[in-house]
């Protein structure tokens, strides 16, 4: 006889059992941005009112990575103060008894077991990468751009840390980007597999030249990597622009099969870029619910009244 089966709640993704380090790579030059970043990190560019790096930080605690590892270069102080303890700021706040304020001064801090490891000379991803070797060990870990943000409604990183837990090994994300756009990103030749959301990665170029792209897929800034990749990045010559590639190693990873991919469609800013960055501003304060009902009145007439204007080649950006 059948029998009636309760319906059950959506499932919140597990938490990985093997990782629990974050990466989060901040020293680049920033130079798309100067010169805001002259003096500035790129990663601490507001959006809205948290700098970027806050939400990547954010969204690997929310995955249960409670190990944050900031790969930091010039002016790392703003970075390291903005996780830190701000005293006097607290303690002015707890005598006017500002709660609210209060939290957002702290939450930083409380996000996670913060360090830092300075890259010296920016050398490349691949290089800060091989950075975080001393503090990550011999366990399989994640890397998060610190200027790469996933929309906070996304749970990409909890997928890729389930599919790592599977399948073992290293997973990138990927977002489809029209081919115009490829030679901007690292991009993936890939194989399908029984799930619609995973791929196997059989190879990677960094920024290939127009036409020459393997698939559409490029990889974005998140990553679950196994420990092997440091030695690999220890082998791996400078590459594109004279920089030690992350892409160059995944590659060697891949041409091993220890690479998959999850093809991410939600939303992904590169704070990095102007264009992109002052869509994020615009995108996350719209979905905030203290600012986004004023914010998006005032926004609806500012576009009514705009004239009408032929679209430029930033208009054509995929992943905003
Ligand atoms: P980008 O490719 O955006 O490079 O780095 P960039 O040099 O910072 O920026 P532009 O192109 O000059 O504007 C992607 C991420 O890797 C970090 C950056 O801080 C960023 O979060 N990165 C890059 C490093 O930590 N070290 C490096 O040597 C290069």
């Amino acid at each position: 006889m059948g029998r009636m089966i309760a319906p059950q709640p959506p499932a919140t993704p597990a938490p990985s059992r093997t990782v629990r380090k974050a990466v989060v790579p901040a020293a680049g030059l920033g130079t798309r941005f100067l010169p805001a970043t002259k003096a500035t990190p790129k990663e601490m560019l507001p959006v809205v009112d948290k700098p970027a790096i806050q939400y990547v930080v954010e969204e690997a605690a929310a995955a249960g990575l409670d190990d944050v590892l900031m790969v930091t270069g010039r002016h790392k102080r703003a970075i390291e103060d903005h996780f830190d303890h701000a005293f006097e700021l607290e303690q002015a706040l707890a005598a006017k008894g500002d709660t609210a304020r209060l939290d957002a001064v702290r939450d930083p801090a409380r996000l996670a077991d913060i360090h830092h490891v300075r890259q010296g000379d920016p050398l490349g991803l691949g290089h800060a990468v091989l950075c975080a070797r001393n503090h990550v060990g011999n366990q399989p870990f994640a890397v998060l751009l610190g200027d790469d943000l996933i929309d906070p409604r996304e749970t990409l990183l909890s997928r890729m840390l389930e599919v790592r837990d599977r399948h073992a090994g290293s997973v990138v994300a990927l977002m489809e980007v029209d081919p115009a756009q490829s030679h901007l990103y690292g991009c993936a030749a890939v194989e399908a597999t029984g799930e619609d959301d995973v791929v196997r990665v059989t190879g990677l170029v960094e920024k290939p030249a127009p036409g020459t792209a393997p698939s559409r897929y490029a990889v974005i800034g998140r990553y679950v990597l196994e420990p092997a990749v440091f030695d690999v990045l220890e082998r791996t010559p400078p590459g594109r622009g004279g920089e030690i590639q992350l892409t160059d190693a995944l590659q060697r990873l891949a041409a091993g099969g220890t690479v998959h991919g999850v093809v991410f469609s939600g939303l992904r800013y590169d704070t990095g870029d102007k264009a992109d960055y002052l869509r994020t501003v615009v995108r996350l304060a719209c979905a905030r619910p203290d600012l986004g009902p004023g914010f998006t009145h005032w926004l609806r007439e500012f576009v009514a009244g705009l004239p009408a204007a032929t679209a430029g080649p930033e208009d054509h950006h995929r992943a905003a």
